[in-house]
């Protein structure tokens, strides 16, 4: 049985058998393109509009503000190259760790009348608010993309206070919610951003799906131009099966929010309490943080070898960012953070899920303090 203990839930995760189960007819005799005006028509489009009620309802936003995208950087990039694709020019700001969904398109910009800046983040893995907003006062920029949670170091960041700065400066802040959704409460009023980037394959959804939550006074150029689905935001045949998915992981992850996240840091807090004493070195691990998320290195000791033995050990973990585990580069969230290369070589990440288990937990740490101290044996003989 194909079986590794899976701890790289930021990276993605299972499909929760209840999602499937609202998936399944859509992908068997429900397969009507929700544009046509049949039986098998209405029946998608009334699956993409309850999806589209629970998705608004999980984050506190309208139905009509939801756009649906085929994930997390489609909206990130829907967000940055179509409310820039509305304007004529000026200054993007972005974190200094954003996921590379958000810094592309925004390097992308760049020579098109726009000019990128990045707003600094703090050793803790935070957003820097105070220079950030100080930032925005003197640059004005037209538009801010600020991440709400680290992928990597689990930091929250206080996007909040971008709020009343960007007010001024007249621009619209987007923020990347795609680690937040399912893991903290998330209010899209209350937090009084414009706009926000959703996924649904991290919350126990299919891959393939997302939205971008947008107020209806930010004008964005669509950047999938056909039959004017979505709002006219994102032409293109609605991927029913995978809308109604993540719709009920929506839902799900709502109503089980307290009970995951209790489970989750638990297992995360057992974690931690090992690893320190195995002589481990946290990046970030500071609060407010997500409840599920390690991140952290053994001096001298290459996350990349660390990830490749834990996963011929079976169990499943990343090296610095996970998104971009094929680039060998250090992360360029712990550089931003001020962690020097060599050091930021030996980052390591776990991430629970509401399944993870105390048992998973302790049968890992054991594990890596083995390999520790065959790790180091092999190293004092190299010598
Ligand atoms: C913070 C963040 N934003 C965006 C994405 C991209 O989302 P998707 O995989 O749905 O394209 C990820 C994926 O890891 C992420 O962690």
């Amino acid at each position: 049985m194909f079986a590794p203990v899976y701890l790289d839930h930021n990276a993605t995760t299972p499909l929760d058998e209840r999602v499937f189960a609202v998936m399944e007819p859509f992908l068997r005799d429900r397969f009507g393109n929700a544009s046509s005006r049949h039986e098998y028509g209405r029946h998608a489009r009334a699956a993409i509009d309850t999806a589209r009620a629970q998705v608004a309802d999980a984050v506190g936003a309208h139905p009509s503000e939801v756009v649906f995208t085929s994930g997390g950087s489609e909206a990130n990039n829907l967000f940055v190259k179509g409310a820039a694709g509305s304007q004529r020019g000026g200054v993007i700001a972005i974190g200094a760790s954003e996921h590379p969904c958000v810094r592309e398109p925004a390097r992308q910009l760049v020579g098109q009348g726009w000019r990128m800046l990045e707003l600094p983040v703090m050793a803790t893995g935070h957003l820097n608010t105070t220079a950030s907003a100080a930032l925005i006062a003197q640059h004005r920029p037209r538009l801010v993309s600020a991440m709400l949670a680290n992928n990597e170091t689990g930091a929250l960041s206080n996007v909040m206070a971008l709020v009343e700065p960007m007010r001024q400066a007249g621009g619209w802040l987007h923020t990347d919610a795609v680690q937040a959704l399912g893991k903290i409460t998330l209010d899209f009023r209350a937090l009084g951003v414009q706009a926000m980037t959703l996924s649904s394959h991290k919350i126990g959804g299919p891959i393939g799906a997302g939205a971008l939550v947008v107020a209806k006074r930010v004008d964005i150029a669509a950047q999938i131009a056909g039959g004017g689905h979505e709002r006219g935001l994102r032409s293109g045949t609605e991927n029913v099966a995978a809308i109604a998915g993540f719709g009920r992981a929506c839902e799900l992850a709502s109503q089980e929010l307290e009970a995951r996240a209790t489970r989750m840091q638990a297992a995360r807090d057992r974690l931690e309490e090992r690893l320190l004493g195995l002589g481990a070195r946290p990046f970030g691990g500071v609060e407010p943080r997500l409840p599920n998320t390690s991140y952290f290195g053994f001096d001298n000791i290459d996350g990349e070898t660390l990830v490749a033995k834990m996963d011929r050990a079976g169990f499943a973990i990343a090296s610095g960012a996970a998104c971009s585990s094929a680039n060998p580069e250090p992360s360029r969230t712990l550089l931003a953070m001020g962690v020097e290369p060599d050091v930021a070589r030996t980052a390591v990440r776990v991430s629970m899920g509401p399944h993870t288990s105390l048992e998973d937990v302790d049968r890992f740490a054991e594990t890596i303090g083995a390999m520790l101290i065959e790790l180091k044996r092999m190293a004092a003989v190299a010598v």
